[in-house]
């Protein structure tokens, strides 16, 4: 009986979202939090691989802040204004998208092909695992940027900043608050650490200099996922491997390590250092991971075309501030809002995104697009699963902004924060 009633209940939220979109895909609910949970059910039998994402640093309070930040600010709806069409064209770095949303940097190729469907930017990362050149034939004519984990060594670094210019990504993402990866409880509890076995490492493996320097010609591997470390180690459940299987791997295992010293190397960048980014990559340049006005200020002061509010989900400082309060913080500042009313600069957010509404209140709170999550999506129905979750957050936005009085993102932005949200 429950499963017919739970068929009802999804037939009938089917149909209401076909009125936005009839190839709607779908993922049995549309709740981005019940959408985590099928995807640890899924991957219960690698559950390592589920808390690898969805896990935080430390106890998870900088992850509980980005949600009571959204939870706090509240919207105040308008009535009576004709908003029975709405528009949520974005123009950011000179182009216009049809929505304000951008895929962030986790994912793969299924993603890309959602990506460039949707007419949505998707970031490919430096920890993909597939190659720059691999994401931009997946991708074809989508919009595509690059997000870099700064190697420690610039001949590298230019490396990869010319094939993501000769491969048509568009703008450089570099993401600063990841010179090494956060205490993340969960995954040293587990141990579930792909890149030792070179998984997420297809940047690097496809790099002519990163590879010259260990003698070996660059390859385009495509691993499986959900990346299994017993296969590796054992195929096929053997447990004496042949001496030839071991010295691949150890020789691979070198390769995967010599891969993480470069893009996880824990020598942090300073603001004088930017000049090498700045000096070799000549589309627009967006610095992910600011927290502070200040840190906007010295963005614009060094070049910088625009930033990503975001704390990485919480997944590197335990204990800090709330993303959305940061945004707030950042747009305090007279300096950033001027560059930003200029047209020079572009703010973008992350962190703690689960709702169209909380899309209406960080734009109100002066974001022009979001990097949105889209991950368990993807390991529900890869392709299918990345734009599912991406139409649900854009039709849960435009039902919120219709109702709440305002018929497009331009009406929104336009509108001063302290008549559409309040802060409770
Ligand atoms: C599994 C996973 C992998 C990620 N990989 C990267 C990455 O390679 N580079 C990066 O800049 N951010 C990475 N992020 C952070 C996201 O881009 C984004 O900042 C974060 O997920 C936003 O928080 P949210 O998950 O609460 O929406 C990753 C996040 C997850 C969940």
């Amino acid at each position: 009986m429950a499963s017919t009633q739970e068929e009802r209940a999804i037939a009938a939220y089917n149909e209401h979202l076909g009125r936005f979109d009839k190839d709607l895909p779908r993922l049995s609910t549309v709740d981005l939090d019940e959408i985590e949970e099928l995807a640890q059910r899924k991957l219960y039998s690698s559950y390592a691989a589920f808390t690898y994402v969805s896990g935080s640093a430390g106890k998870g309070l900088t992850h509980k802040a980005n949600r009571a930040a959204f939870e706090k600010w509240q919207i105040i709806p308008r009535m009576l204004v004709n908003a029975t069409h709405r528009d949520l064209a974005t123009t950011i770095f000179g182009v216009t998208y049809p929505s304000p949303l951008i895929l962030g940097p986790v994912g793969s190729s299924p993603t890309a092909r959602a990506a460039a469907k949707l007419n949505v930017p998707f970031t490919l990362s430096t920890a993909g695992s597939r190659s720059i050149e691999d994401v931009a034939t997946a991708s074809a004519n989508g919009p595509r940027w690059f997000q870099l984990y700064w190697p420690r060594s610039d001949d590298i670094t230019l490396s990869l900043l010319k094939r993501a210019a000769d491969n048509g990504y568009s703008a450089l993402v570099v993401t600063l608050d990841t010179m090494q990866i956060g205490w993340r409880p969960e995954d040293l509890k587990f141990g579930y650490l792909p890149f030792i076995h070179g998984v997420g490492s297809q940047v690097g493996f496809s790099d002519p200099v990163f590879m010259a320097r260990h003698g070996l010609p660059i390859v385009h591997e495509r691993p499986a996922f959900p990346y299994e470390p017993e296969d590796l180690e054992n195929p096929g459940g053997q447990s004496d491997n042949p001496p030839a299987f071991d010295d691949a791997l150890r020789a691979r295992k070198v390769l995967a390590f010599s891969w993480i010293a470069e893009m996880s190397s824990g020598t942090y960048r300073s603001w004088d250092d930017v000049p090498l980014i700045r000096n070799n990559w000549h589309g627009p340049l967006i610095f992910k991971g600011i927290q502070s006005a200040e840190d906007a200020e010295r963005a614009i002061d060094v070049g910088a075309d625009g930033i990503v509010v975001s704390n990485h989900g919480g997944r590197q400082v335990d204990g800090a501030i709330g993303s959305l309060d940061a945004l707030e913080l950042v747009m305090r500042s007279t300096r950033v809002r001027e560059a930003q009313a200029s047209g020079k600069f572009t703010i973008l957010f992350d962190s703690g995104i689960r709702t169209g509404p909380d899309i209406l209140k960080a734009v109100a709170l002066g974001a022009q697009a979001l990097v949105v999550p889209y991950v368990y999506g993807l390991a529900l129905d890869g392709e299918a699963g990345v734009e599912a979750v991406v139409k649900y957050l854009l039709a849960d936005l435009s039902l919120s902004m219709g109702l709440s009085g305002y018929k497009s993102l331009d009406d929104v932005r336009s509108t001063l924060a302290s008549n559409m949200i309040r802060k409770t």
